[in-house]
């Protein structure tokens, strides 16, 4: 407004100035204007002055602003600096180090890499520490406590619990585990899967008829699944919670070879696993399976996913089982337990949704107390499909 107020006035003065003084030059025309006889001049240089007085008020007024914009802005990027330092798996992976024993900072890193020979990484590793371990750190700092080179402490119980807890994979440790007392080699394959073991407290001999003959309902037999596919085109496989390892040793007289995941609940069954000449891997139900998608040919799991796994669980446990296996690869599911409610509720969409194919569904009601307590049991032999 007061440019447009200023201009006006000097446009209007000049145009006077040359129609009243036609022959004079225009080198200073407002020197001119104050010489103009009847013209008085000092009200209009005053107004000049205040207008020039105004614009540098307003030149300094947005410089002001333009300060204040620019810390502003300082402020907010230094916010979002805050931001990302607090992102999972960056300033919590460090705040998981924080008053760790030294060793825990060591086992979980990070590394440096040496530059340039490791282009697909970085410049720096970490290794796999469970995202269950930060809810747990004195658990934890007592679990990285023990003397570098020597034999650990007797706390495979406590591990374990630990591991439960979800800090799975737990850190990596520079101890040696106490050695078995009495330890005798193990007998040579075949009788190694049938020899009774040194320590008789695990009772397995009922298992031995396990999965030799089809029932017709829940139980079903090795040969009537094995047969749903090409002779010898299931090779390799998982047992999810295989206890003792029967079912690997079954699949091994027909020449299957299956890892068989088991926790230690109530007896040493990894060793035992061992002892049998059968691959025995200590991982639980909440970790990732450690197998490549689409790489096996059958995975089996009796009586561990159950009903006691809350559905999202669940559902990313199903969605890993399809994962791992090939196209055309089986998933013996065997005796589900679970509620009759939740049978048709929850269980049959979710299967369905994870996208298996039904080779075969019997359901059946729990034998001691199903009646009163609703209580059901299905096995499914489900197939990942083959997508054309
Ligand atoms: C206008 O301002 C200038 C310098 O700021 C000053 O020298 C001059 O006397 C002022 N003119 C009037 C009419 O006040
Ligand atoms: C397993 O393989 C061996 C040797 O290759 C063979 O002699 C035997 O018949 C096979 N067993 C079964 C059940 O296929
Ligand atoms: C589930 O649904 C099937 C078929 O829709 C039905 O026959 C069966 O009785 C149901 N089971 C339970 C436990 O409700």
């Amino acid at each position: 407004m007061l440019k447009i107020v200023f201009l006006i006035i000097v446009t209007n003065l000049i145009t006077l100035y040359i129609f009243t003084t036609p022959h004079s030059n225009l080198d200073h025309p407002l020197s001119r204007i104050s010489q103009l006889p009847f013209f008085d001049i000092k009200p209009l240089l005053l107004k000049l002055n205040a207008t020039q007085d105004q614009l540098q008020q307003s030149h300094s007024r947005i410089e002001n602003l333009q300060t204040q914009l620019n810390s502003a802005h300082h402020l907010l990027e230094s916010l979002i600096d805050h931001l990302n330092d607090n992102r999972p798996g960056v300033a919590s992976y460090a705040g998981l180090l924080d008053d760790l024993p030294d060793e825990a900072r060591l086992a979980a890193g990070p590394h440096m890499l040496p530059l340039g020979n490791t282009p697909r990484i970085g410049s720096e590793i970490y290794a796999s520490v469970g995202g269950g371990c930060l809810n747990h750190k004195q658990d934890l700092a007592k679990y990285m406590s023990y003397d570098v080179g020597w034999v650990c402490p007797s706390d495979d119980v406590f591990a374990q619990i630990l591991m439960l807890k979800g800090c799975e994979p737990l850190p990596r440790r520079k101890c040696h585990p106490p050695q078995p007392k009495n330890y005798a080699e193990p007998r040579p394959l075949p009788g190694s899967m049938w020899a009774t073991p040194h320590d008789t407290s695990i009772v397995w001999d009922p298992e031995k008829s396990r999965w030799q003959y089809d029932n017709g309902g829940l139980d079903f037999g090795m040969e009537q699944v094995l047969a749903t596919k090409a002779p010898g085109s299931v090779r390799i496989g998982l047992d999810i919670g295989g206890g003792s390892g029967t079912f690997a040793a079954r699949m091994r007289e027909r020449n299957v070879t299956i890892v068989t995941t088991s926790m230690n609940f109530d007896g040493p069954f990894n060793s035992f696993i061992a002892s049998r000449g059968l691959i025995p891997m200590h991982v639980s139900i909440s970790q990732r399976f450690p197998f490549f998608e689409n790489t096996l040919d059958i995975v089996h799991s009796m009586h561990v996913l159950s009903n006691w796994i809350p559905d999202p669980m669940l559902e990313f446990v199903l969605y890993d089982i399809y994962r791992v296996l090939r196209p055309g690869g089986l998933f013996w599911l065997d005796r589900f337990f679970c509620f009759g409610s939740q049978l048709n509720e929850t269980y049959v969409p979710m299967f369905d949704r994870v996208g298996f194919r039904r080779l075969r569904w019997n359901t059946g009601m729990k034998l001691d107390r199903g009646i009163q307590k609703n209580e059901w049991y299905f096995s499914a032999l489900l197939e990942k499909p083959i997508l054309t």
